[in-house]
């Protein structure tokens, strides 16, 4: 098993990466205050500082110890630090709940330690090996740096459930609330081929779950061309969306009425006025921006308005098919993503109204399918037919292929650039509100 393709890790070109990201990160750590280092914005999620730990000893177990078969730097972090917690509910997360994690000081060390070693093998070790499990095309690599830039989006939706008084708000952060409400519309998709996933030697890199290639017939159906807005949202909210359980499956009706879940959770209210909880402030509800709600949220709307979420099929089709029968690598084309094509890679802490980015609609004519916030699919996540885990992370999908997950696509605001890939998909529980998700609709054609 010694196919010797091309080299795919550039020393150069990785090292800067992880530089790149490693700032990014340490960015994210400085908008908080120093006393919020014990904080824990979701109560069923560790604290801040088991994120500061989790990254670089997931980068030391990943490449040193699991790839290149060296001595990590400190076994004992690199245990309490191993791996994040996805629980339902609370008693679940009180099974895991430390009793006192290490100092700040403590946390950092290691952490300056850990880049050293890490940049040293970027710079000198054999990090490609051709027929190595966990170094063949430099997966350990791209792993570890993915690794970090999926974690900076859980910072920051973390962030954003703090109060404003534990954060730091940088000069540049301005939030663009003004927007045109676009003509709501849907536009016809006619029946065709949808490609998800990628083989191994097609793209550089991608996680275990975005392989092998996946071809779907999709049925004609209908979609929206914009991401349901907040104002769209406030109708079904004043329509009584909330206490009209016939719109609500039971599990999803279930929760709504065990958590008192009344409205989305990037809302609050004040008296009549609604405010959207921005990452620095309150805002009166922009009613051009995306509404960001749980799975269970979006499917109730989407049953209120006699429609329904579109598959991973479905949105491959709308975001990448073409009325010439050609995929696309991105809904706007071939190039490359950049600042022009969405609200990805940290442009903003916040959306942007919806249709903000002509650049970046697809050949079908709809908008924002890349950035502004993820999207919900009606797919239960599992692995495509011949999935395999990967060497470098083995648990990284297979973990969540227990029904209870559903498939979303696409990027957020703080989606880094580099995750920008058709293939990617990405996931959570339908009823973990935190995200930065949005919805569109469907209907079937007949
Ligand atoms: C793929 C985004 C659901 O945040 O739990 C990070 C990514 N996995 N460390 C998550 C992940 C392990 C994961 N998601
Ligand atoms: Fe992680």
């Amino acid at each position: 098993m010694n196919d010797t393709g091309p080299q795919v890790v550039d020393r150069d070109e990785s090292i800067n990466w992880f530089r790149e990201t490693r700032r990014r990160t340490a960015g994210l750590f400085g908008l908080l205050i120093p006393e919020a280092y014990y904080d824990q914005p979701i109560p069923l999620r560790h604290p801040v500082v088991f994120y500061e730990g989790h990254i670089p000893a997931f980068s030391v177990n990943t490449l040193l110890k699991r790839g290149l078969g060296r001595q990590g730097l400190d076994d004992d972090l690199e245990l309490l630090f191993a791996r994040g917690i996805d629980p339902e509910d609370r008693s679940s997360a009180a099974d895991v709940a430390i009793a006192s994690w290490p100092s700040r000081d403590t946390v950092r060390r290691y952490a300056d330690r850990a880049d050293e070693a890490i940049l040293d093998a970027l710079k000198y070790a054999p990090v490609e090996q051709d027929g190595h499990p966990v170094l063949h095309r430099g997966q350990a690599v791209f792993t570890l740096i993915e690794h970090e830039e999926l974690h900076q989006e859980t910072l920051a939706y973390m962030w954003h459930r703090l109060p404003r008084s534990r954060k730091q708000r940088p000069a540049t952060a301005v939030a663009v609330t003004a927007g045109v409400l676009p003509e709501s519309g849907q536009v016809a998709i006619p029946s065709g081929r949808a490609t998800l996933g990628a083989m191994l030697d097609e793209i550089p890199f991608g996680w275990d779950n975005e392989f092998p290639r996946l071809s779907r017939d999709v049925p004609a159906f209908a979609i929206d061309t914009h991401n349901v807005t907040n104002r769209q949202f406030l109708e079904f909210v004043t329509a009584g969306g909330y206490t009209n359980p016939d719109l609500w499956s039971e599990t999803d009706w279930a929760w709504r009425t065990a958590a008192g879940v009344e409205h989305p959770p990037f809302w609050s209210r004040s008296g009549e006025d609604w405010f959207w909880r921005g990452m620095f402030e309150l805002i009166p509800l922009p009613l051009a921006w995306p509404v960001y709600v749980s799975h269970a949220e979006a499917s109730a709307y989407a049953r209120w308005k006699g429609l329904r979420l579109p598959t991973e099929a479905e949105f491959h089709r709308a975001a990448f098919g073409t009325p010439e029968g050609i995929e696309r690598s991105y809904p706007w084309g071939e190039a490359q993503p950049d600042p022009t094509r969405g609200n990805f890679g940290f442009q903003h802490w916040e959306p942007v109204p919806v249709g903000f980015y002509p650049a970046g609609v697809s050949a079908w004519g709809v908008h924002d399918l890349v950035g502004n916030g993820w999207e919900w699919t009606s797919t239960v996540f599992e692995g495509f037919p011949g999935f395999s885990p990967m060497a470098s992370y083995p648990e990284y999908s297979a973990d969540f292929f227990d029904g209870q997950h559903y498939v979303i696509k696409g990027a957020s605001p703080v989606t880094a650039s580099g995750l920008v890939r058709r293939s990617l998909r990405n996931w959570f529980r339908p009823h973990y509100p935190y995200v930065y998700v949005a919805f569109r609709c469907v209907r079937a054609s007949d």
